[in-house]
């Protein structure tokens, strides 16, 4: 046994060069050093049980549905891994987010630690990647109507919205070479990314070594700051195993644990029905991670919208991308940093409001059966009469009210008759508009005219 272990490391030359970096001396830090760490075990535990996922999963618009409830009900633990694998991506996004505010508040962005922020920005924007992409593997009503409406949106954005809903969703709608896409992109593309850039994000951690817990007073100085930081670390460095790694292990535990009981407790998410681009009776509504963006969307007036959609991702980009440059030297603690402090609390409690102002808006359509009230009804011709069902079956009146009945998405059109024209209701309806989705696939043209002779009639 000893022979082959020896053989072994002597030809992988494991306790030459892995054991030195596990005990790597490190500065004593506190718990709030631990939420990286936590954020590649989230990520691991990601892998896991997406893997586990993909072996059933069939990315197809014809099976996706149902082989995730085969998943879910079905399959031996489906459901729990199904949990795990949503409950631990919400963990994932809150982590990253955590990650990235505790760096910016301590300071550890600055000299010589540069480019850890930069590799560490550009996996949050994937994390970001690999949520958004999720979603729509579900492939039932919510997540494929979500979806529509993030195509419409990018569809918006000034001179790319066409090349950028091209790219993003294989076409100007959501259909099932989005769906192929998505999960190329969500299964392929994304974690080969993100596992090459926690290659350069971790290599570059050992390189300039754990950031020393800021001091008041004490600056950033590039003449100084190795050299201090060597003298540090040989005056009062700790092994990094096991002197300040347990709190890691403890921490990726506790989160991993919360994940595992609201996996079994609350389980994965429920289907509802299954994607039917032809009927709109769905909560076309994102998860939780871009929902305030949504909201933002949503109250935005309409005049400046379509340029804050690209704009406003664009802008926190940039200054992620910039804050390195523009505070590279000097203080890093909180204390003297009371801007960066300020920053982070308007921008969580901001998120916050935002997510609940999404989850509450009116803007969502109303879901119940509605039907067309008897006294929009009456004396219609017969082919009004079809127009005014057609109304009722693909959802109009979900977005739409037409005498105090419907939902308050779209505006409301008990006087549309008056406002438009018959060919400007065809091409509203077939065309879609803003947030409201195009019919010109979906509607046989007999529908199309019964809906507009009905809508002519509502003066
Ligand atoms: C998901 C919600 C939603 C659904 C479903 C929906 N609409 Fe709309 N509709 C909207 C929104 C939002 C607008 C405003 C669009 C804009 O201003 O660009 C709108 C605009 C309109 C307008 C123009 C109203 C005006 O005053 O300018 C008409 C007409 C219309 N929709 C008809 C329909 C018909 C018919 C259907 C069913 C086939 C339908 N809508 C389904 C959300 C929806």
């Amino acid at each position: 046994m000893r022979a082959v272990v020896g053989w072994l490391d002597d030809r992988l030359g494991l306790s030459a060069n892995i054991k030195p970096l596990i005990e790597h001396p490190v500065p004593p830090t506190g718990w709030d050093y631990t939420i990286g760490s936590a954020t590649l075990i989230a990520f691991t535990v990601q892998v896991v049980t997406g893997v586990a996922l993909a072996f059933t999963y069939v990315p197809t618009p014809d099976h996706a549905y149902e082989s995730l409830e085969f998943i879910t009900r079905g399959a031996i633990l489906g459901g729990i891994v199904r949990g795990i694998h949503f409950w631990g991506a919400s963990a994932m996004v809150l982590l990253v987010c955590a990650h990235a505010a505790q760096v910016f508040l301590v300071g550890a962005f600055k000299y010589p630690r540069e480019v850890n922020w930069l590799s560490g920005t550009l996996l949050l924007v994937f994390t970001f990647g690999m949520a958004f992409t999720g979603q729509l593997l579900r492939w039932n009503q919510d997540a494929y109507w979500a979806v529509v409406v993030g195509a419409a949106q990018a569809a918006r954005a000034p001179l790319i919205g066409d090349w950028l809903t091209g790219i993003l969703f294989a076409g100007q709608s959501v259909g099932g070479a989005t769906l192929t896409r998505f999960y190329a992109t969500h299964v392929f593309m994304i974690p080969a990314v993100i596992f090459g850039l926690l290659g350069v994000h971790l290599y570059l951690v050992i390189r300039h070594g754990v950031s020393d817990p800021p001091v008041p007073g004490v600056v950033v100085d590039p003449k100084t700051y190795k050299q201090r930081y060597e003298e540090l670390v040989h005056k009062i460095g700790v092994p990094f195993w096991p002197d300040a790694g347990w709190k890691d292990v403890v921490f990726a535990l506790a989160v991993g644990s919360i994940v595992l009981i609201l996996a079994l407790w609350l389980g994965p998410p429920e289907l509802g029905n299954k994607a039917d681009p032809t009927i709109v009776r769905a909560y076309p509504r994102p998860d939780w991670y871009f929902l305030w963006y949504f909201a933002l969307l949503a109250l935005m007036p309409v005049s400046i919208e379509d340029l804050f959609i690209i704009g406003f991702p664009l802008l926190i980009g940039l200054l992620f991308v910039l804050l390195p440059f523009i505070a590279p030297f000097g203080e890093r603690s909180p204390r003297r940093r009371p801007w960066a402090v300020g920053i982070v609390a308007v921008f969580g409690v901001s998120v916050a409001a935002l997510v609940n102002v999404g989850s509450n808006a009116p803007w969502s359509p109303d879901l119940g059966n509605l039907a067309v009230p008897e006294q929009v009804r009456q004396g219609l011709s017969p082919t009004a009469a079809q127009g005014a069902q057609v109304f009722e079956q693909r959802g109009c009146i979900n977005c739409h009210t037409i005498a105090g009945v419907g939902g308050e998405r779209g505006p409301e059109l008990t006087r549309v008759g008056g406002r438009l024209t018959a060919d400007e209701l065809t091409w509203r309806i077939l065309n879609g508009g803003r947030n409201m989705p195009a019919y010109g696939a979906t509607l046989t043209p007999q529908e199309t005219t019964a809906l507009v002779e009905f809508l002519s009639t509502q003066k």
